[in-house]
């Protein structure tokens, strides 16, 4: 850990996407302006009040390779998979999915009107751990901890505050931190992050300072690859997410729901899903 601070290196408010059944989203990262964030492949926002937004949902679809978080905001989703889980998230709650060397799951929503809001993001696992067992975690609201700062609150989603709170989420090898941080006008947080780790926010509501730059509401700002994140002279009613992991520094291969390091790795994917061998716990 050095005494560095990160200093804001790029800034993006992702692209309007459509994925599963017609999900109007923000794709953030995994796009051409960011495809990654060693290791994070992937991170939308979904927000809408308009349910022909979000009714379709994410009919059964695989998965290989990688972890799935998926923390919600606003709403409910029913999320099902082939290794016999199954639950109904809120909001607040987060479900933390391991996909391993391979799943089949659909992500429905549990309503049909209303405000559905949330944010998944992808986790890659090192080569060594890509074909492990799936897992699942499902983390309701009132098992993350907050931990009250000056001038805020922060639920910790996964990793350790600066006051020594730790959240409940763990990833297979990335070590990460997910924090979810509000901000009362002109207040700041200081957080340790490993320099073997990088991080990003993304903004929800108002604006935050960090080093000499600030990132508004919309807006994903990567913070440069060592030092501790520094956040100052917050906007009124700021909320943001600070996630950080453990670059792994592996090539990936992408292709579709398949993140592998190899191209032949994700070709044999496709073929392993077409010969129904994502279908059950069994051993393939
Ligand atoms: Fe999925």
């Amino acid at each position: 850990m050095s005494d560095m601070i990160r200093t804001l290196v790029m800034r993006t408010p992702g692209i309007a996407s459509q994925d599963g059944d017609g999900v109007k989203l923000m794709r953030i990262v995994g796009t051409r302006e960011l495809n990654m964030l060693d290791p994070f492949l992937l991170l939308d926002w979904f927000g809408s009040d308009e349910p022909d937004d979000y009714i379709g949902g994410f009919p059964d679809h695989p998965h290989r390779g990688f972890e799935t978080v998926t923390y919600m905001i606003e709403g409910r989703s029913r999320h099902r998979d082939s290794a016999g889980n199954e639950g109904v998230i809120g909001p607040g709650d987060v479900q933390w999915m391991t996909a391993g060397r391979g799943i089949i799951h659909s992500e429905m929503p549990e309503q049909e009107e209303g405000r559905l809001a949330g944010f998944q993001l992808w986790v890659n696992l090192p080569a060594a751990r890509k074909m492990t067992d799936p897992a699942y975690q499902e983390i309701s609201a009132g098992d993350i901890p907050i931990q009250i700062i000056a001038g805020g609150t922060i639920k910790v989603i996964a990793g350790t505050t600066t006051g020594g709170t730790t959240g409940p989420g763990t990833a297979i090898s990335t070590d990460p931190l997910y924090l979810d941080i509000s901000l009362d006008e002109g207040a700041g947080y200081d957080q340790p992050v490993a320099d073997s780790h990088n991080a990003f926010i993304y903004v929800m509501s108002g604006s935050v300072g960090t080093g000499d730059d600030r990132v508004s509401a919309g807006e994903l700002g990567v913070l440069s690859p060592a030092g501790k994140a520094v956040f100052a002279d917050a906007a009124p009613e700021t909320r943001f997410l600070l996630i950080a992991g453990k670059r792994l520094n592996e090539p990936v291969a992408r292709g579709g729901p398949f993140v592998m390091n190899t191209k032949a790795e994700i070709l044999q994917a496709f073929e392993d899903f077409q010969d129904n061998k994502f279908v059950a716990t069994g051993k393939f």
